[in-house]
């Protein structure tokens, strides 16, 4: 290879909409290192990359030196509302350099290789541009609803990914005529769409987006062997009985004569959750993260914040193993409504009924609770997280 002509332009500036949580995800750990980094750093290692700039999100600057310290880049650029212009800002602030070529790679795909950066390159060698794609395995069908409606022809289909690479004038002057356009997913598309000549080499398996939670929880299985650490948090939660209201538990409304006092819907169940799933990152109790003082949660349904913490633990890469839980009433009586229940907590935890326990008790007429002042909610979870 000739000498290091390529720049490399990592995007980084989406806010991680289907992943959720309160940092987006390109920002979070992965293994003990955040995804940005190990984005970056296979081409850092690579001989034929000159330089690399990230493309950033307004107002994330900090996030942006936090994960990237001490590593030699370019300085960063701010993106935009899409990942099209994104890349666009980014392609323009290289026009000075005008660098032979550029890669442009999701910040998002923390398990690229040098393997991978090789074949793309040398795609380019008599290539406009270059997309890293897997050939379909699995059957498809097209669906509307729940119904299967048809067949698609998978043989000429492939799922794209990145890095793609291009020859820097070209992908500039493709994104520059399709600016605004917008739907347009990726770069290869610019450059097809302008007339340019598009290969495509094979990508990696491995070389997966981090989308949704999930993902996370798979790239760190990919790098550490299936190690875990495995942490246990614990809930309690108490409410008065109110004569007037709906009696809310585990995200079930419950028949009774009355309900619970309380800002929210007072579901005790999903409160004792709540906070059993933050204890096991360290993140405080319900009240910090939803204050009763605030006006957004005035009978709010508890799933959200049952949600909120779900996406806490997801973010340190954890994964919900399983979760316990005791109500203690006097009445109504729990047995009848405890599969349905049972069902809701299923769906709002994400776990099959196997990692779900659920007790109801009374106190034997001991105390507030024993009077009927009152109900109560425990519960326990386990949580793993990689080692
Ligand atoms: N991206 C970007 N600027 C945008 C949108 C996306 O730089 N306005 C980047 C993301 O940071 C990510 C890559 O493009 O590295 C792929 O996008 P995607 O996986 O869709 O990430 P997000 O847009 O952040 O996620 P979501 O669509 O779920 O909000
Ligand atoms: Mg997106």
């Amino acid at each position: 290879m000739s000498k290091p002509d390529c720049i490399v332009l990592v995007v980084a500036a989406g806010q991680g909409e289907r992943f959720g949580g309160s940092r987006p995800k390109q920002y979070l750990e992965l293994a003990g290192e955040p995804v940005l980094r190990r984005a970056i750093r296979p081409f850092l290692a690579h001989p034929a990359i000159a330089g690399i700039r990230v493309v950033i999100a307004p107002g994330q600057e900090e996030l942006y030196r936090e994960a990237t310290a001490g590593l030699p880049l370019l300085p960063p650029v701010e993106g935009g509302a899409t990942r099209q212009a994104s890349v666009l800002a980014g392609l323009e602030s290289l026009t000075g350099q005008a660098p032979a070529r550029v890669l442009v790679h999701d910040a998002a795909r923390p398990l690229v290789t040098g393997a991978l950066i090789d074949r793309v390159l040398a795609g380019l060698d008599d290539a406009d541009a270059v997309l890293p794609a897997l050939p379909v395995v699995d059957s498809l069908r097209s669906v509307e609803g729940g119904v299967v409606t048809g067949e698609v022809a998978r043989d000429r289909l492939v799922r794209a990914q990145t890095p793609q690479g291009f020859r820097f004038e070209t992908v500039l002057a493709a994104h520059r005529r399709h600016a605004g356009a917008g739907g347009i997913t990726d770069d290869v598309e610019l450059v097809r769409r302008s007339g340019g000549k598009v290969a495509w080499v094979r990508g990696e398996e491995e070389n997966l987006k981090v989308t949704h939670p999930d993902d996370l929880v798979l790239a760190a299985r990919l790098l550490g062997g299936g190690q875990r650490r495995y942490a246990t948090g614990l809930g309690f939660d108490i409410h008065a009985v109110a004569a007037d209201r709906p009696l809310w538990l585990g995200g079930v409304q419950v028949p009774a004569p009355f309900g619970l006092a309380g800002h929210s819907d007072a579901d005790v169940v999903l409160h004792a959750l709540t906070d059993a799933l933050l204890g096991t990152v360290g993140a405080g109790d319900i009240g910090v993260h939803f204050p009763p003082s605030d006006e957004r949660w005035r009978g709010a349904a508890s799933d959200q914040f049952v949600r909120h913490a779900l996406a806490l633990v997801a973010e340190q890469g954890g994964r919900l193993e399983h979760a316990d839980l005791s109500i203690m009433a006097e009445r109504p009586k729990i047995g009848p409504h405890r599969q349905s229940i049972l069902a809701s907590l299923g769906q709002i935890l994400g776990l099959e009924p196997r990692r779900i326990g659920l007790k109801a008790g009374t106190m034997e007429g001991l105390g507030a609770v024993g009077r009927q002042e009152g109900i109560a909610a425990q519960a326990v979870v386990t949580v793993s997280f990689p080692s």
